[in-house]
């Protein structure tokens, strides 16, 4: 069977672009990343798809009012890759309603929180702040609010006494490099079913008894 394309848009780091570059080099995905886009150039994400041979596409904004541009020039390289979903792993702009209409069904998150709680820039932040015992991360398709599309995956993550906000977003960090191999996984396979807000996983294998599972995080149905 053919492998699902996936475009990867990413801002910084790219440790979730690598955790979807190195399920798909280790088969454990039947897919294959086509296209990373990076609004920052000199990103590490745009270095981890350059290593992996995948084609890199940075595309800087061009600052105040250049938004509609910017998105045009993403939208023109994903033309050309023909991706059958995008993945958004640590995305930092926020896509236009009219983008995410169009790739509606087709367009991924990663959030490290358990949303709805602790939407924007710093879930892991945030939820340490608000004193949660539990909080973890997300997957959800992507509509025109701001981490507020129907979820996909998700898993708990137990906070600890002592954790700061970077010992938490570790911990978090970890169980995010293996929701979101396993939300494309889902979609590669068709076992997504979107039915208004919510998302019905179709039944069929489970990664918990594939794969290690990670001590004290508890993984919501689908993975
Ligand atoms: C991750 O915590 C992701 O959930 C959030 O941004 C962060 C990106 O990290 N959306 P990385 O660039 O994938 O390492």
């Amino acid at each position: 069977m053919a492998k699902l394309r996936v475009a990867v848009l990413a801002s910084g780091r790219g440790s979730n672009l690598q955790s979807v570059l190195d399920a798909c080099a280790k088969g454990l995905v039947n897919a294959e990343v086509v296209a990373v886009v990076s609004d920052d150039p000199d990103s590490q994400a745009m270095q981890r798809a350059r290593k992996a041979k995948v084609p890199a596409h940075g595309i800087a904004p061009g600052g105040k009012g250049m938004r509609a541009q910017h998105e045009a020039e993403v939208q023109r390289v994903l033309d050309e890759a023909r991706p059958e979903i995008i993945v958004l792993a640590g995305y930092m702009r926020v896509l236009s309603p009219a983008f995410c209409q169009a790739w509606r069904g087709r367009i991924v998150n990663i959030h490290p929180s358990l949303l709805p709680a602790f939407q924007g820039r710093d879930g892991q932040g945030d939820a340490l702040a608000h004193g949660v015992k539990v909080t973890g991360c997300t997957t959800h398709f992507v509509d025109e609010t701001v981490d507020g599309g129907p979820i996909i995956l998700q898993a708990a993550v137990l906070v600890r006494d002592g954790d700061t906000r970077d010992t938490l977003a570790d911990r978090v960090l970890a169980a995010e490099h293996q929701l979101l191999p396993r939300t494309i996984d889902l979609f590669q396979k068709g076992r997504l079913s979107l039915e208004g807000r919510r998302v019905r996983i179709l039944r069929g294998d489970s990664w918990r008894t594939k794969l290690p599972t990670l001590p004290d995080v508890l993984y919501g149905e689908g993975y």
